[in-house]
């Protein structure tokens, strides 16, 4: 009996073997997608499935070892169904996989959020100061002619006051110019000839200049323009001043000194008392007490006349300022550079919404 029964027995062992190894794979499976876990459900569970296959030996094992292995195979058939359903499920129920080892507890990776370049929150800041008081939006072209950026605006040809604004001229086209100013915006309103005018004009404008910490070859300015009946140097002075207050603080204090422009007369430049140390003199004002923010006057009737608007009815202010100016004191910045490198640690500084 002890020879006849020593090739089951070893077969036998060997199909235990098997069994547990069959076991540890099963155990081991991992079902990353729906079609992994039907390929393990046909492998295992399928009707030609290894489960099938190794009931099918229940008929080699000898009798009074049947029992023992009818046990080992519920074992794992119980396993391997086990491990049907949980692979099932990590599919989730719509379908996608949901990884096991994922914790929804975790706070989410944050996006992204870009804000807004210093030069478009004071340009928003001024256009919506001068909305307030009745001003309208108005454009122009930033690739001007020679009329609406020098000649209408009273410089005309080898007019000394050309030399101030450096200008880049268009090869093929000698007529044509990038606009040193957004003056350019007041001519083409006035051309318009809808009266009363009052617009404030945003825009970039170039000037053939080195680039420094101070200068730039292309900046921003904005423009101001009123025209109507009886318009006055008063006018002009508490709406600056409204202005000011609104836009450094409600402290300060406003001067005009006489300047030159060749559109205005007469000229001015408006100063305010430095809103950093109060007048006191501080790095920001040079110690002098006070800080240049924009220059402005009356309209010269020229201008009215070249674009065909009674000069004797008609009388008007301008003010022009440029953003980058206003930002580095708004700010306190020194390098005028920074606002066109992109670089983002500077960017990211500026978290204001408006
Ligand atoms: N266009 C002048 C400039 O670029 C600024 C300016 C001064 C504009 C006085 C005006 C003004 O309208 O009245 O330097």
């Amino acid at each position: 009996m002890r020879a006849a029964g020593f090739p089951y027995l070893r077969a036998m062992e060997e199909l235990l073997q098997k069994i547990r190894e069959y076991e540890a794979e099963i155990s081991s499976y991992t079902a990353t997608s729906a079609e992994s876990a039907e390929a393990f459900r046909i492998k295992y569970l399928g009707t030609k499935g290894l489960l099938k296959t190794v009931m099918g030996e229940m008929k080699t094992v000898p009798n009074e070892r049947k029992r023992e292995f009818g046990q080992v195979l519920n074992e794992f058939k119980q396993l391997t169904e086990k491990k049907y359903e949980e692979l099932k499920n990590i599919q989730g129920t719509n379908g996608h996989q949901a990884a096991p080892e994922m914790d929804f507890s975790l706070p989410g990776d944050l996006l992204p959020v870009g804000t807004r370049h210093p030069i478009s929150l004071i340009r928003n800041r001024i256009v919506s100061i001068f909305q307030r008081l009745g001003f309208a939006v108005a454009e122009g072209p930033e690739i001007e002619d020679d009329w609406h950026n020098f000649t209408a605006l009273n410089m005309l040809e080898n007019h000394p006051a050309r030399d101030m604004q450096d200008t880049f001229y268009i090869h093929q086209q000698p007529d044509w110019l990038l606009r040193t100013h957004t003056s350019n915006v007041q001519i083409r309103e006035l051309e318009k000839g809808h009266l009363p005018i009052r617009v404030i004009c945003p825009g970039r404008v170039y000037r053939n200049e080195t680039i420094s910490a101070r200068a730039h070859c292309f900046f921003h300015q904005v423009e101001g323009l009123y025209v109507d009946e009886n318009v006055s140097f008063a006018d002009l002075k508490q709406t600056l001043y409204f202005f000011a207050q609104e836009m450094y603080g409600k402290d300060v204090k406003p001067r005009f000194r006489p300047s030159y422009f060749p559109f205005t007369e007469p000229s001015a430049e408006m100063d305010i008392s430095c809103f950093i140390c109060g007048g006191k003199g501080c790095s920001v004002c040079k110690h002098t007490g006070w800080v240049e923010i924009l220059g402005c006057g009356m309209v010269h009737p020229k201008l009215l006349e070249n674009c065909g608007i009674d000069s004797s009815k008609y009388t008007g202010y301008a003010f022009g300022l440029g953003i980058e100016r206003s930002a580095m004191l708004k700010y306190q910045m020194n390098d005028l550079r920074l606002f066109s490198e992109n670089d983002l640690r500077f960017l990211k500084q500026f978290t204001a919404t408006y």
